[in-house]
Formats: C-alpha cells, structure tokens, sequence
C-alpha cells in the first residue's frame, strides 16, 4: 500500500541521511528531490534554458558527480523560484511518493505541495550556524569548500530565496512534525524521525 512520508526542511539541516535511514527502516524508496533541482541548475550553467532542461532532464542528468558543489547548490535554488521548472518535475514526484512499496520524499514543498496527503510529515531544521559547520565538514574534505563564513552566507542565500518565493515557499505543512537537530546527533536525529512516522503507521 502506498505511504508517504515527506521530509522537508532548509539547506543542510540533515535531511538526507535522516531520509535515507528511515527509508532503509522501513523498507521504502527514497527520493532526494534536491537533486532534480541541482540537475536543472547544472545544465543552465552549461548553458541550457532552465525550463527546457526541466522538461528534458534525463537519468544521466540525475547521475553526474558534480551536483554537490556548491556553485550547482545556488543554481539549484535560482531555478527553482521559476513556476514552470517546478511544474516539469510535479508528476514524476508525485508518482513516485505514490508507489506502491512506500517512499521518503526529502526536499522543500514535499508535505506542502507535492505530497499534501502524505501519511507523515516532518520538518528537519537546525540553526544556520549548525548546518553551515555540518556542509562545511562535509564540503572541505573533498576541496569544495576553504571557508566557514562562506559557507554559512551561501546557506542564508538560499535560505532566503527558497523561504520568500512565491511558488511553493519553503515552510513547515500544518501538520508536520517539526524536529531541530541542533543538539542531535545522527541516531538520535533518525530516532526522533523514525519515532515520528510510526505514530502516524
Ligand atoms: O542538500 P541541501 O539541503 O543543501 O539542498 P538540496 O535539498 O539538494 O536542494 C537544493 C535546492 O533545490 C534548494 O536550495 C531549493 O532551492 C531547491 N529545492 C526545491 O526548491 N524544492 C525541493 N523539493 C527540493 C529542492
């Protein structure tokens, strides 16, 4: 039977591993939303229009190995006020979180927009400082990232942008489960999500 459950929250906050381990729990796909808009975001710096790149993004485009860095990260969020670029990836998002084996959806509108009635929503959060030192730590090691100030004004940029667009805003759903990982680690971040989503089984 289908179940959903929508991770949704701002840059870094931890959504991916948290939505990967819940995914890996319950048995369920998982889809890193994100990534569609950093694939859209990689192609208009190549030069392609971001609504054409939208509407034909292809598996190699989802494949790349240099959609973590942070140029693509600020691309990502640039495309991603644009209505119909979010419009071109709706249906295979929404197909996705309606499979039939259950899936984890991470990303900024999943409980909002994409998925309204999934069966469980959470909101991962954490303060802007915090997730600046976690993609610092995960940034610096592979040569993408010399600076924590930098870092933490890339994240309050897209922060902003992703909070204040018209189109499906970034913001908590109603009825979402709000979790602050600030003064978590990763096992009692997935703990909190995990424990979230079986109140809601
Ligand atoms: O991993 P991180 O939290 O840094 O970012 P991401 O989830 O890969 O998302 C990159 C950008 O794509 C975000 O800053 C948003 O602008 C956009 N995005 C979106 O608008 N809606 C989604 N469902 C997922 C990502």
């Amino acid at each position: 039977m289908p179940f959903t459950i929508a991770i949704d929250g701002p840059a870094a906050a931890g959504k991916g591993t948290i939505s990967k381990a819940v995914a890996a729990h319950f048995g369920f796909a998982h889809l890193d939303t994100g990534l569609l808009y950093r694939a859209v975001g990689r192609r208009m710096l190549a030069g392609d229009a971001p609504i054409d790149a939208a509407q034909s993004l292809t598996q190699e485009d989802l494949e790349r190995d240099d959609l973590r860095t942070p140029e693509v990260a600020q691309a990502a969020s640039k495309v991603a006020v644009i209505s119909e670029v979010r419009a071109a990836l709706l249906d295979f998002q929404r197909a996705f979180a309606r499979r039939a084996d259950g899936a984890v959806l991470d990303g900024r509108d999943i409980g909002t927009v994409i998925c309204p009635e999934a069966e469980a929503k959470l909101f991962v959060t954490a303060s802007a400082e915090i997730r600046a030192q976690r993609r610092f730590a995960e940034l610096a090691p592979q040569g993408l990232a010399s600076n924590l100030d930098e870092v933490l004004a890339d994240v309050r940029a897209r922060d902003e942008r992703d909070m204040n667009r018209a189109d499906a805003p970034l913001k908590p759903a109603k009825d979402a489960v709000i979790i602050d990982t600030s003064t978590l680690d990763i096992a009692e971040a997935v703990a909190a999500a995990i424990t979230a989503v079986d109140a809601r089984r």
